[in-house]
């Protein structure tokens, strides 16, 4: 799908994804490329890095890829300073790379929990940490008035609870509360915009074929009312609002890109029924004194 941005909003700019060789990662790579920006992906797989940068410098991207764990503090550091070697700036690091399965709480060990927390939460704090010297106003590469902005992908699955997800539901809680928190330090202080999206389920992702395969989906969308999938572009748009200077006053925001998904909720009544039952309830408390029990009404 054609962009409604101009090719330009992200010139001059470069940009570090975590999990930027694929998935949700790899389209805001791609998308953030074809706007302008200069891109470094970090992933474990160096097989799908190198892929990755081969498709984005076929598009006409500045591309470079890094191996790497967000887990491992001695990564995030030689990532971060490897980008600023080649590209000589910083100015949007976003958080993607992520860990998930399904498991009911009770068949989750310790360290399956930990595992999720460390690459998603602790994952994201330590880039935000490694690349922070960077992205602050007047840091290497900047000017004394601007700085960068971080982007960290979260989810919905914790605003109210999720079956098999709790896991991910703490990680990504975690998640939100280092861009609220990030967004008030590092925004006072450095100029530093720090911003969070939510994407619901998107297709063709692993997360999707790991979280919901084909027979839940089917299933889901008999009891969701506004259940369809959103696509990686959908997400990758958002992506490129925040970063670019569209969003420039927002701070501290994660936006649900969902289709309003979370809000679901199976209908009790249908919407025929609601009119009858609403209206005769209506007149039966105008024609009953006050005070009469409602089991008598
Ligand atoms: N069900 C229950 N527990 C699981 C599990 C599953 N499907 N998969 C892994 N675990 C547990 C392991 O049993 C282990 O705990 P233990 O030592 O108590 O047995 C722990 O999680 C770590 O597993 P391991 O396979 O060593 O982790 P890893 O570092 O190799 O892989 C994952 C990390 C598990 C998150 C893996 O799924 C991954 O690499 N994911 C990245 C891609 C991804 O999930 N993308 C989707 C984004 S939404």
């Amino acid at each position: 799908m054609e962009s409604p941005f101009k090719a330009d909003i992200l010139s001059g700019k470069v940009a570090l994804l975590t999990g930027g060789g694929s998935g949700i990662g790899f389209e805001m790579s791609t998308q953030f490329g074809k706007h302008g920006a200069s891109v470094a992906i970090m992933g474990r797989r160096k097989q799908i890095i190198d892929s990755a940068v081969s498709t984005l410098q076929s598009l006409g991207i500045s591309a470079v890829g890094f191996e790497g764990d967000v887990r491992k503090q001695e990564d995030a550091k030689r990532v971060v300073e490897s980008t600023i070697k080649h590209f000589g700036r910083l100015d949007i690091l976003v958080n993607a790379a992520a860990g998930n399965f399904l498991v009911s709480a009770e068949d989750l060990s310790p360290n399956g929990f930990r595992t999720v927390m460390d690459i998603d939460s602790v994952g994201t704090f330590t880039m935000c940490h490694e690349a922070l010297k960077y992205l602050k106003k007047g840091g290497p590469g900047r000017d004394s008035s601007s700085g960068g902005t971080i982007l960290n992908i979260s989810a919905t699955l914790h605003y109210t609870a999720s079956w098999y997800q709790i896991h991910v539901s703490a990680a990504k809680a975690a998640v939100d509360s280092i861009t609220r928190n990030l967004a008030l330090e590092w925004g006072t202080d450095y100029d530093i915009r720090v911003n969070g999206i939510a994407p619901g389920p998107i297709s063709d992702t692993t997360g999707m074929s790991k979280l919901a395969p084909d027979e839940i989906n089917s299933k889901a969308k008999d009891y969701m009312p506004l259940y369809k999938l959103g696509e990686k572009w959908d997400i990758a748009m958002a992506g490129l609002y925040l970063a670019s200077d569209a969003g420039k006053y927002i701070n501290g925001t994660t936006l649900v890109v969902d289709g309003g998904l979370w809000l679901s909720r199976p209908r009790h009544l249908p919407k025929d029924a609601v009119k009858q039952l609403s209206r005769a309830v209506e007149r039966r408390s105008r024609d009953s004194p006050v005070g009469v029990p409602t089991s008598k009404l």
